[in-house]
């Protein structure tokens, strides 16, 4: 996963005085699936617009492919977006929707790149009922085919499982999944945590128009891990009777005064006895389990508010 596929530097977009997306830095690198996570108006459909060819930045770079974006409107049709609703034609059939637009794009073999699109995305050929029949769920299967059409490297899904039933996010988080494995780079924007994080490789969380924070599903799953945190006078002194005294194998050490047990099995009274009865100090200990939602409350609730 060397190959960079879009970066983006110091990228603004600003609608009069307000301030929608405040310079965003981001690589996205070939095969990832990038998770944009943020309340409503944080600015995740602008940044998407952006990286998508549908809105002008107003400042900052966009680079694809390692090359630069300025006037290379190819670039944009190596893209495959989904932003909004997409703009399907109501009163013909899934399949007319896709040939209409394949006509515009002026695609050969069309019929058998729409055979083969409808079968990918789980939408019948054959099924002549007119779009505006569809449940929400076959629309947006139907939104990211057309998203597919032009075969592209890159897709972008503005909030996708929105509005969908359980049963429906089941369905096109697995979708996004083959999507990804078939090879394509995937952007998919959420304002749930949870939502991405069966999915998603990495994570932006974008607060106010600023990205507050950019990490991986692992430094993730480690950030909301049970665990508990121990605070000593010295780590080095404490570590050896843990492990020796019970057998303590998962930990890290933050710092040279803080350690982080990640064992269920542990509790937190027989690190106090075995510390303890060694002559060992503890300035503190707590257990700490976070769900996602409640690590996401908290960075963008840390962020604090912007008024501009
Ligand atoms: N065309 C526009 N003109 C003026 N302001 C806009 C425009 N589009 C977006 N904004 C403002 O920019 C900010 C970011 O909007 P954006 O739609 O990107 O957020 P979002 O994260 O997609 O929100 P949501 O979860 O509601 O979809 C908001 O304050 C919004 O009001
Ligand atoms: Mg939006």
């Amino acid at each position: 996963m060397t190959d960079c596929m879009i970066e983006i530097c110091g990228l603004t977009k600003m609608y009069k005085s307000k301030t929608a997306v405040r310079n965003a830095d981001l690589k996205i690198y070939r095969g990832e699936i990038v998770g944009i996570i943020g309340r409503n108006g944080a600015g995740k459909s602008t940044l998407l617009k952006m990286i998508g060819g549908l809105v002008y930045p107003t400042s900052g770079e966009l680079h694809f492919f390692n090359r630069a974006a300025a006037g290379e409107q190819s670039f944009f049709e190596r893209m495959g977006v989904l932003i909004e609703n997409p703009g399907l034609y109501p009163n013909v059939s899934a399949y007319e929707n896709l040939n209409l637009l394949a006509m515009a794009y002026g695609l050969g073999d069309r019929n058998a790149a729409i055979e083969k699109l409808l079968q990918l995305v789980g939408l019948d050929s054959k099924n002549t009922a007119k779009v505006k029949s569809y449940s929400m769920g076959m629309r947006q299967r139907l939104g990211i085919a057309v998203a597919l059409l032009g075969s592209p490297d890159v897709l972008i899904l503005d909030e996708p499982i929105n509005g969908l039933d359980p049963q429906g996010i089941v369905e096109i988080r697995q979708l996004i999944l083959e999507l990804n494995t078939a090879g394509l780079t995937i952007l998919i924007s959420s304002h749930i945590l949870e939502e991405l994080s069966k999915i998603a490789t990495k994570y932006v969380i974008i607060h106010q128009g600023e990205f507050i924070e950019v990490l991986s599903r692992e430094e993730l799953q480690q950030r909301c891990e049970e665990r508990i945190e121990l605070g000593v006078e010295e780590a080095r002194a404490a570590l050896p009777v843990l492990e020796r005294e019970l057998n303590i194998t998962k930990y890290k050490v933050v710092d040279s005064r803080t350690v982080y047990v990640y064992d269920e099995n542990i509790h937190i009274r027989q690190i106090v006895k075995v510390l303890s009865e060694q002559g060992i100090m503890i300035d503190s200990i707590a257990k700490h389990k976070q769900s996602l939602e409640q690590y996401f409350l908290e960075r963008t609730e840390s962020a604090g508010e912007r008024h501009d």
